[in-house]
């Protein structure tokens, strides 16, 4: 998608600001997603919490991805959307009794577990209702993700998973639980992982860690090993759709699998972020002393990624082909933090121009706010507004 693509000729009557979702790219992310998982029958959970825009679900679900779930609230909108019971797994370090319990009114297919006392939760309340949950160890492999630390999971000093240190005695724990049935082992190290060799680290570790499964007789028919894929922040324009190929084959090349075990996979941010837009408009051009601002009507209450984690998005201005200036581009929150990018290079901006903040259908919907009172952003589709 470039700026061509863009119906910027409905943006106009669209008050500012809002999320556009260009599902011609999300339906050729799904069929190659589709098209390389297949080649190996491995399962494709989207993960709920890079975006639960309707439409959006709508075409994840109809490409019969499963989902990756975090809340009671993501059981809820994939079961709601669609998406099988039998295809929602359920991770997260802080079940609530009532979100467990959901989970299995629903007979969901997994629990990835994260801890001893979580598993004798999720036993006693599957007991109390004459229940066996199905239930993956979430093991922290200790593996670097060479990503944001803030999106960093999978070593030991990260709160997620169970330690493997902690191995042996979960093993023999299950003996005297009869409301759990161990299926598998769950893994997942970070977020925005465009370092390949970290999910072959991670493979390495996941066949070090099935042995010591195997030498105490426990098979185990299902391993997850969680998403991360990153995505290329800095040129959507070329590389609007993710290396699932290449992604793909690292599992197929490294992972040992017996014969018996299905892979797993729990991408968010690589099905979804290129598809999405933050369309804003500008306010006002400021002249500093040193530098020019460009003000816009969105802030980080539409996107954080920027103040939170320093994240780079691309804009690009839909409204001129003036020769290039360099802008800090801001909104309007009253927070130095609210900046969007500095010293960036646009096409000449004035009032009332139409910007795009690019790579936003991941994490950018679904992390808004309503700080400083403002209202939570809509969304429309390219199906909408063609
Ligand atoms: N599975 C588990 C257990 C996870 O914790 C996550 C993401 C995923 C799957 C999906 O990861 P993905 O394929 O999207 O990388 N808000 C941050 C990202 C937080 C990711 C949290 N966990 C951001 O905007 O960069």
């Amino acid at each position: 998608m470039t700026k061509a693509n863009y119906p910027v000729n409905r943006f106009k009557d669209i008050q500012t600001p809002f999320y556009y979702y260009d599902l011609e790219v999300l339906r050729a992310t799904l069929q190659e997603i589709n098209a390389q998982a297949s080649k190996s029958n491995f399962h494709v959970h989207y993960a709920m919490k890079a975006n639960v825009n309707a439409s959006v679900l709508q075409e994840i679900k109809n490409a019969g991805l499963g989902a990756d779930c975090v809340s009671g609230g993501e059981i809820e909108a994939a079961i709601t959307a669609g998406v099988s019971p039998t295809k929602v797994v359920f991770a997260g370090v802080g079940k609530a009794d009532w979100e467990i319990n959901m989970a299995l009114d629903n007979n969901i297919f997994c629990f990835n577990v994260e801890s001893i006392p979580e598993l004798e939760i999720i036993d006693e309340l599957a007991l109390a209702k004459g229940k066996v949950a199905n239930v993956a160890l979430r093991i922290n492999p200790n593996v670097s993700a060479n990503t944001h630390h803030y999106i960093t999971t999978g070593l030991s000093e990260n709160k997620f998973g169970i330690n493997m240190s902690e191995l042996d005695k979960v093993i023999d724990l299950f003996p005297s639980l009869s409301n759990v049935k161990l299926i598998g082992l769950h893994f997942h190290i970070g977020s925005q992982i465009t370092d390949m060799t970290s999910f072959q680290d991670l493979c390495v570790r996941v066949n070090e860690i099935q042995e010591l499964f195997t030498s105490k007789n426990v098979t185990l028919d299902h391993i997850n090993v969680g998403g991360g894929l990153g995505i290329n922040y800095e040129h959507p324009n070329h590389f609007p759709i993710p290396d699932f190929e290449a992604y793909f084959k690292i599992f197929r090349d490294h992972l040992v699998l017996q014969p018996q075990q299905t892979l797993h996979f729990e991408l968010g941010r690589a099905v979804v972020a290129q598809c999405g837009s933050l369309i804003s408009k500008v306010l006002y051009i400021k002249e500093g002393t040193s530098k020019k601002f460009a003000i816009l009507d969105a802030g980080f209450t539409e996107l954080i990624r920027p103040a939170l984690y320093q994240a780079y998005h691309r804009i690009e201005n839909l409204t001129s082909e003036l020769p290039a200036e360099n802008y800090d581009v801001v909104g309007p929150i009253c927070e130095s933090s609210d900046t969007f990018a500095k010293d960036f290079s646009l096409n000449k901006t004035k009032r009332g121009d139409i910007i795009a903040l690019r790579s936003a259908g991941a994490y950018g919907e679904i992390m808004a706010s309503q700080y400083n009172l403002r209202q939570l952003p809509k969304a429309y589709t390219s199906d909408e507004l063609l």
